[in-house]
């Protein structure tokens, strides 16, 4: 980011960026809106008062939901079908923005999938499909995004990382490192956009009842099962540390606590319990 087009900011700059009692009347883009968390991210987003654009691959579902929110919360409600994972998304979807005249105030870069299974059963195509969507399309959307937000000194950024970006989990090898990627990407970016007046949070949820598991060809074995929280609160909490101003939230206290003990063991010992638990 070049300081000739976006002009650093000190001092009173970093009043303006933290906690926030409200998104009232701000835009939001949320992406991966026909299912799961992005649904949860809507409806919140929406009865607070933010109008929206949903982007997904499924436009009947969004279509829906946005009748609903509509409906319900009187809030301006878009809908853009398309392929994130195809290259170039990201650029068509701020063009397509850009030509209805429309500020995204709120990102919320959600939209993702893992694929479960042995690293050299999967086809390369797949695992590389999966890499375009979770890291590709959201730095592309980050950074397209972030820069409109930085000249205006304004704006929140929540990326959807998870829980199983804290070590290396045997099964899901690729995804995990997907996750692990957009949360070094958050992290690092909460620092550096926090003077310019943009937050950036990072979500990491641990396992949650939503489209994923279908998606990723994985059955959630018993103790797994034992730690799936539902859609909503995961959601609600990143929109409340993203309010906040914060670095990064765990969704949930066990996963809290799940995370915190990394700290404290051998990544051996993390690598063999998390095999045990998704099931590889
Ligand atoms: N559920 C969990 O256990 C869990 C845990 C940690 C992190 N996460 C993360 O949470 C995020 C949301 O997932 P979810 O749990 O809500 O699963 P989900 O119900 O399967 O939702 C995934 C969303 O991503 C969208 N998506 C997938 N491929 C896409 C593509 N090529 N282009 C555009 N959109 C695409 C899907 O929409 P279309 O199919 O309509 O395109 C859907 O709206 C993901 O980043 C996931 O990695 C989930």
């Amino acid at each position: 980011m070049s300081k000739e087009s976006i002009s650093s900011g000190t001092g009173a700059l970093g009043a303006t960026v933290g906690t926030m009692n409200s998104f009232a009347g701000k835009r939001a883009l949320i992406t991966g809106a026909s299912s799961g968390l992005g649904l949860e991210f809507a409806d919140l987003l929406a009865a607070q008062k933010v109008n929206l654009v949903l982007a997904a691959r499924r436009q009947e579902s969004m279509e829906k939901l946005a009748s609903d929110l509509r409906r319900k919360y009187g809030v301006d409600v878009l809908v853009e079908a398309i392929d994130l994972a195809s290259p170039g998304a990201a650029s068509r979807l701020k063009s397509s923005l850009d030509a209805s005249a429309l500020t995204i105030d709120i990102l919320v870069n959600n939209a993702g999938y893992g694929l479960h299974g042995d690293f050299l059963e999967t086809p390369s195509e797949r695992t590389v499909d999966m890499i375009q969507l979770n890291i590709t399309a959201l730095t592309e959307l980050t950074y397209l995004f972030g820069r409109g937000m930085a000249t205006r000194r304004s704006g929140h950024i929540l990326l959807v990382a998870s829980l199983l970006a804290f070590q290396a989990v045997p099964s899901y090898a690729a995804y995990a490192a997907t996750k692990a990627y957009v949360l070094a990407l958050g992290e690092a970016l909460h620092d550096e956009l926090r003077p310019h007046g943009v937050v950036v949070t990072s979500l990491c949820p641990g396992h949650t009842a939503t489209g994923f598991d279908a998606a990723a060809g994985a059955t959630a074995s018993s103790l797994l099962h034992l730690l799936t929280m539902k859609p909503r609160p995961v959601a609600a909490s990143g929109i409340r540390a993203l309010l906040q101003g914060k670095a990064m939230v765990v969704a949930g206290l066990s996963n809290k606590l799940a995370a915190f003990s990394n700290r404290l063991t051998p990544r051996s010992m993390q690598r063999a319990t998390m095999r045990r638990i998704m099931g590889a």
